[in-house]
């Protein structure tokens, strides 16, 4: 099958989270399988340093021409690359005013949130680029809000456009929480028909919201876990979208992500100072004593290193963590945590950090290295995440064996089997229910007890030993892509 994915993230040029992680992975995992597949994406500026630091540069896949939205036209360039060890190619489209910052998704210079029409000219720019090139895929997979209107163009503009006449649209949901949502009177820059901006259409509450958009018009629309599938049709968790879902509740279904074994793999990862395996665990142990030296904890101590890792935002729930650090450090755990994000946030973990030497420590800001040594070097990782659409980072800790001390949700619910006193065949770390200080300590406290007994170790062998590589969700991918087709009609 031919699979373009679009999306304003790919590893290893640009990434903000999870995101980022599956778009880098899924194509190759496709590919493997023998699909073709390329990923679009915009020439963010992470981008253009990763080709400058590796001695390298995407070549001219054509040549420059302009798109015109609102009226006002823009010259875009589009060049081509590859993914690393993965021969899927990478079209970027290059457009500096808009893609050319740091944070690749901040507003303009002039403080703008021109999301609108940074990810209207990306998308309009992929859809005309695939035409130069005469590169039709069978299915447009478009991820989150950036990309959604790909899927509203197919929908939509496919009775004056016979180009979408055999094109099906797929929409992922990485995180509900982003919708790409924008002032009515922007609509017009999205170059739908008018009769789109409605109920049934982009519109919701007068405003464009991009993700409802495309969720109202994808003839699939997939998320990151069967669970979070479930939790975004009730009102709890459907960040007010989950009247549109249950609407269109016979097209949602959930995969659940993968991991990329190439770079999250303790038996082969470069940033640890001694690799291991489920068989041979010594190297596990000098991670840990080195997560311990570059943390300030003293490596001997045999008390439980409980690790975290993540964007600092409320949906992870850290504002409860930070909340039982004391309770926590007072009774013999240490934690190491790697994150930025919300100011508030942030300045309570420098906070703990000064107060508590020897027992917590705050690493701020993004280090991809420092994650890979957290994973394999702590002995326990929390995330007691608000929600949590798929989780990657409770996966890398199985792969590491670091059981996951989790909150019940989302992709957590669907990854780790909570260890509950009598389960230790299947058990793999440890789950909580109620996002508060007194459960999470008691979970955490559950796990120190457990700490350094005979079914620590089992646990530690039940994570390492389950199968998350992508190969195993890509094969759920080609089903979706197959039924997208038969639902728009289509054979494949
Ligand atoms: P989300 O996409 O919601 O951020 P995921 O668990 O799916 O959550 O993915 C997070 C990814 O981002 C993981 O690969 C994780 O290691 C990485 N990550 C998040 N924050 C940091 C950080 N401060 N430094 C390094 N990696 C980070
Ligand atoms: C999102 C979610 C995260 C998920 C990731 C990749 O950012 O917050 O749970 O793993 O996307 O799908």
């Amino acid at each position: 099958m031919r699979i373009a994915h679009l999306s304003s993230e790919c590893v290893p040029f640009a990434k903000t989270g999870g995101l980022g992680d599956v778009v880098g992975a899924l194509p190759k995992a496709l590919a493997a399988r023998g699909h073709e597949c390329a990923v679009w994406m915009p020439f963010h500026l992470p981008a253009a340093e990763w080709y400058r630091k590796h001695n390298l540069w995407p070549e001219q896949a054509l040549a420059p021409f302009s798109v015109d939205v609102l009226g006002q036209r823009y010259q875009v360039g589009v060049l081509r690359g590859e993914l690393p060890a993965g021969a899927v190619p990478v079209y970027f489209i290059a457009h500096d005013p808009f893609f050319h910052r740091g944070p690749i998704h901040a507003p303009n210079e002039q403080g703008f949130d021109d999301g609108l029409w940074r990810f209207t000219l990306f998308v309009r720019a992929a859809l005309e680029a695939m035409r130069r090139l005469d590169d039709k895929p069978q299915v447009l997979h478009a991820h989150d809000w950036h990309a959604a209107l790909a899927a509203m163009l197919c929908a939509w503009s496919g009775w004056r456009d016979r180009w979408f006449d055999d094109v099906a649209a797929m929409l992922t949901i990485h995180n509900l929480a982003y919708q790409g949502v924008y002032g009515g009177d922007s609509f017009p820059a999205l170059g739908l028909p008018p009769e789109s901006f409605g109920p049934g259409g982009v519109e919701l509450h007068g405003d464009v919201n991009l993700l409802k958009g495309g969720i109202a018009a994808a003839d699939l629309i997939t998320t990151v876990s069967p669970t979070y599938a479930r939790e975004i049709t009730t009102p709890d968790g459907g960040a007010g979208l989950d009247a549109v879902l249950r609407g269109r509740g016979d097209r949602l279904l959930g995969i659940l992500n993968g991991i990329d074994i190439e770079e999250w793999n303790p038996a082969s990862d470069h940033h640890l100072p001694a690799h291991y395996t489920v068989d041979d665990l010594p190297g596990k142990a000098l991670s840990r004593r080195a997560l311990c030296a570059a943390s300030g904890l003293d490596p001997d101590d045999p008390g439980l290193v409980v690790g975290a890792i993540g964007r600092l935002t409320g949906q992870k729930g850290f504002d409860v963590l930070l909340g039982a650090v004391p309770t926590l450090c007072s009774s013999g755990v240490r934690i190491v945590m790697l994150g930025s994000g919300d100011p508030a946030l942030e300045a309570e973990m420098r906070h703990l950090d000064a107060s508590l030497p020897g027992r917590f420590k705050a690493f701020l800001g993004y280090d991809e290295s420092r994650a890979h040594l957290i994973e394999a070097g702590a002995d326990a990782f929390i995330m007691p995440s608000r929600f949590e659409p798929c989780g990657l980072n409770q996966m890398y800790s199985l792969a590491y064996g670091t059981p996951p001390i989790v909150r019940r949700t989302g992709g957590l619910a669907d990854t780790v089997i909570g260890f509950d006193g009598a389960n230790p065949a299947t058990a793999n770390g440890f789950s909580f229910d109620d996002l508060t200080v007194p459960a999470l300590v008691g979970a955490v406290r559950f796990a120190q007890q457990v700490f350094g007994t005979p079914v620590w170790a089992r646990l530690v062998r039940n994570a390492m030993k389950a199968d998350f590589s992508w190969g195993r969700s890509a094969i759920h991918y080609e089903d979706a892509y197959r039924r997208a087709r038969e639902l728009r009609g289509l054979a494949w």
